[in-house]
């Protein structure tokens, strides 16, 4: 009984801190003059963050390999209302010039409030394990040692400022799915990595969050072109992607799940029937259209 009683309890104290934290909201002025780098900012989801922190004030960052979109995106930050919107070519394969992407950002911007960690790529498509160790390297490299190492780079900025990362991670990050061993490698590194940080950072009391999104299929043209006819899935709106995360980067929350009810039901349920939800989550691929 005492049981039952207590595990009531839980349940009615976490439904009431989850409506709590959902209605909590968020005001432009908290961002206004805040320093953004977004990585991966050129297409899809990045380029939709950076149009969110444009819209409330913050001074912008942008940086991906292809220049001719960077200068699209940031002209357009600046119409939607940017105190400034700058643009650093790097090649994430490249941990040099990722830490020469933080040398740009502090000199332009003299700090940074926020690191949000979001590009994607390496020479992996969306299939079987072929056994090949090269996609793998490229895959670690770009997805996740870039991401440390522009951490590490930032590290100093990021403490001065009180400031937050943001982690771009998915559903792969947290339960193996098929055809993408190398990126769901990269991402469990991710949340491992950025897991352990937060407490580091916790226990030394340094006040920089870590925001974690764990995010399901998003439709930009990337992951669309990519997955659209292996996936019996409907893709979410990146728009509102990118609302959600901004928004838990700014209430400073450890994680968001996007979209929330298709996400946040697997977690909970995958660590007492894991192979119920493998199952359950094999039946959303057409095999057929996999070699
Ligand atoms: N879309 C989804 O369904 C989905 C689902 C779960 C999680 N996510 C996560 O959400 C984030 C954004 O996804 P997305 O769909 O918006 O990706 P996307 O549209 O493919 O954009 C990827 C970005 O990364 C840049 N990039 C790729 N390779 C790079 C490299 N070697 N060096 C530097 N920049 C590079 C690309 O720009 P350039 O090509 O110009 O370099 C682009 O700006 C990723 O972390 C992804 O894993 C997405
Ligand atoms: C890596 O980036 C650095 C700094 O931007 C650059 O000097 C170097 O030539 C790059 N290396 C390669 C292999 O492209
Ligand atoms: C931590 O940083 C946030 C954002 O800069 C700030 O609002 C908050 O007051 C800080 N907390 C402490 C204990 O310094």
């Amino acid at each position: 009984m005492a049981g039952i009683k207590i595990l009531l309890l839980s349940i009615t104290v976490a439904f009431s801190a989850y409506y709590f934290f959902s209605t909590e909201t968020v005001t432009p002025g908290s961002v206004h003059g805040k320093r953004i780098l977004v990585t991966g900012s050129s297409t899809g989801i990045g380029e939709q963050i950076a149009y969110e922190f444009a819209q409330m004030g913050a001074h912008v960052m942008l940086t991906a390999r292809r220049e001719t979109h960077l200068q699209k995106v940031a002209e357009k930050c600046r119409k939607l209302g940017a105190l400034s919107a700058h643009y650093v070519v790097s090649d994430m394969a490249n941990l040099t010039s990722a830490q020469h992407v933080i040398q740009v950002t502090n000199e332009k911007l003299g700090g940074l409030d926020y690191l949000i960690l979001n590009h994607v790529g390496g020479s992996g498509s969306f299939g079987t394990f072929q056994g090949d160790m090269d996609v793998v390297k490229s895959s670690m490299t770009v997805n996740f040692l870039s991401y440390v190492q522009l951490t590490s780079s930032a590290l100093h900025a990021l403490k001065e400022s009180h400031g937050s990362i943001v982690v771009m991670s998915s559903m792969s990050g947290r339960v193996g799915a098929p055809f993408t061993t190398s990126y769901c490698a990269a991402k469990f590194a991710l949340e491992g990595f950025y897991s352990s940080l937060r407490r580091e950072f916790s226990i030394w009391k340094n006040n920089v969050s870590v925001t974690v999104a764990v995010l399901g299929y998003i439709d930009t043209e990337n992951a669309v072109k990519k997955v659209g006819d292996k996936l019996t899935m409907k893709p979410s709106p990146k728009e509102d992607c990118a609302k959600q995360v901004v928004k838990a980067a700014i209430l400073r929350q450890p994680e968001v799940f996007y979209p929330f009810w298709s996400i946040k039901p697997v977690m909970l349920v995958k660590d007492w029937a894991p192979i119920l939800i493998g199952n359950l989550l094999d039946r959303f691929y057409i095999v057929e259209n996999l070699k």
